[in-house]
C-alpha cells in the first residue's frame, strides 16, 4: 500500500481523535448553498463523507470524485454507491476536467499541494467552471495573533505525521487564498473555527474573470 491508501481505514477515526467534530462541521458549512448544484468536482475528498452529504442535499448534482488513493475512493464508492458519482483515481493536477463545473469541493486537500500545484489548479479549474461557481473550501490556517505559533507547530506536527505515514512531501500550508484570487475566484464567507486553525470558506467565481 501506498500514499493514503496506508490511512485510509483508519482516518476518520483518527480525524474524530484528535479534532472531534470539528473537521465534519468545516466540510458542511456551506452545504445548504450548494443544493442546486448540477455539475460538481470533489477533489481529494478521501473516504467520502462530503460527497455522500452532497448527493443527499442536492438532488440533481452529478459528481466528479477524483483522488489518487484506490483505497480511499473504494470507501467513498461504498458510502457514495450512487450512479450520480464518476470516481476517478488519479492525481489531480493530471485530470482531464470535464467542465463546466457549478461547484468545486476541496476539503483538507489544498494542504496537500505544492504553492505550483495550487496556481495551476486555480487556473484550470476557472478555465472549466461556470460563471458564478462557487468552490468550497475547509483547511487549516495560521491566525494572527497569540495563537501564530501554536497553529504554526501544529500544522507542522501533522505534516510530519503525514509525512511518517503517507509519505507526503508537502511540509507547508500553500497560499490557496491568493491562487484562487489570482484564477478569478472571490471570497464570499469564512468561517473560523478552533479560534481560526480551522477554516470553511466559500468562494465564487467572477463572471468577467473566466478565463474561457
Ligand atoms: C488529508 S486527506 C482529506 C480527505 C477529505 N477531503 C477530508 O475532508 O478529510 C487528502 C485526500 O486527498 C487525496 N490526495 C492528496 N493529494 C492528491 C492529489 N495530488 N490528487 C488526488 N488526490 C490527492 C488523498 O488521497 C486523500 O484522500
Amino acid at each position: 500500500m501506498k500514499g493514503f491508501d496506508r490511512v485510509a481505514r483508519l482516518y476518520r477515526w483518527s480525524e474524530y481523535a484528535t479534532f472531534g467534530p470539528l473537521l465534519s462541521r468545516c466540510r458542511f458549512e456551506f452545504l445548504s448553498s450548494a443544493e442546486e448544484a448540477q455539475r460538481a468536482l470533489v477533489l481529494g475528498d478521501g473516504d467520502g463523507r462530503f460527497t455522500a452529504a452532497l448527493l443527499a442535499s442536492s438532488p440533481e448534482v452529478l459528481v466528479d470524485a477524483v483522488d489518487q488513493s484506490a483505497e480511499m475512493l473504494r470507501l467513498l464508492s461504498t458510502r457514495c454507491a450512487s450512479e450520480r458519482v464518476h470516481t476517478h483515481c488519479i492525481d489531480a493536477m493530471r485530470f482531464h476536467l470535464h467542465g463546466p463545473y457549478d461547484l468545486i469541493a476541496t476539503h483538507f486537500f489544498l494542504d496537500c499541494l505544492s504553492t505550483n500545484d495550487v496556481e495551476t489548479l486555480a487556473l484550470r479549474i476557472a478555465a472549466n467552471s461556470a460563471p458564478n461557481a462557487r468552490w468550497l473550501i475547509s483547511d487549516f490556517d495560521i491566525p494572527a495573533g497569540i495563537l501564530r505559533w501554536p497553529a504554526r507547530l501544529l500544522v507542522r506536527s501533522l505534516y510530519l505525521a503525514f509525512r511518517v505515514l503517507t509519505g507526503l512531501r508537502i511540509q507547508q500550508l500553500p497560499p490557496w487564498r491568493q491562487a484562487l484570487e489570482e484564477a478569478g475566484f472571490h471570497c464570499l464567507q469564512s468561517v473560523p473555527r478552533l479560534r481560526g486553525i480551522l477554516v470553511a470558506e466559500m468562494w465564487v467565481l467572477r463572471p468577467t474573470m473566466r478565463v474561457r
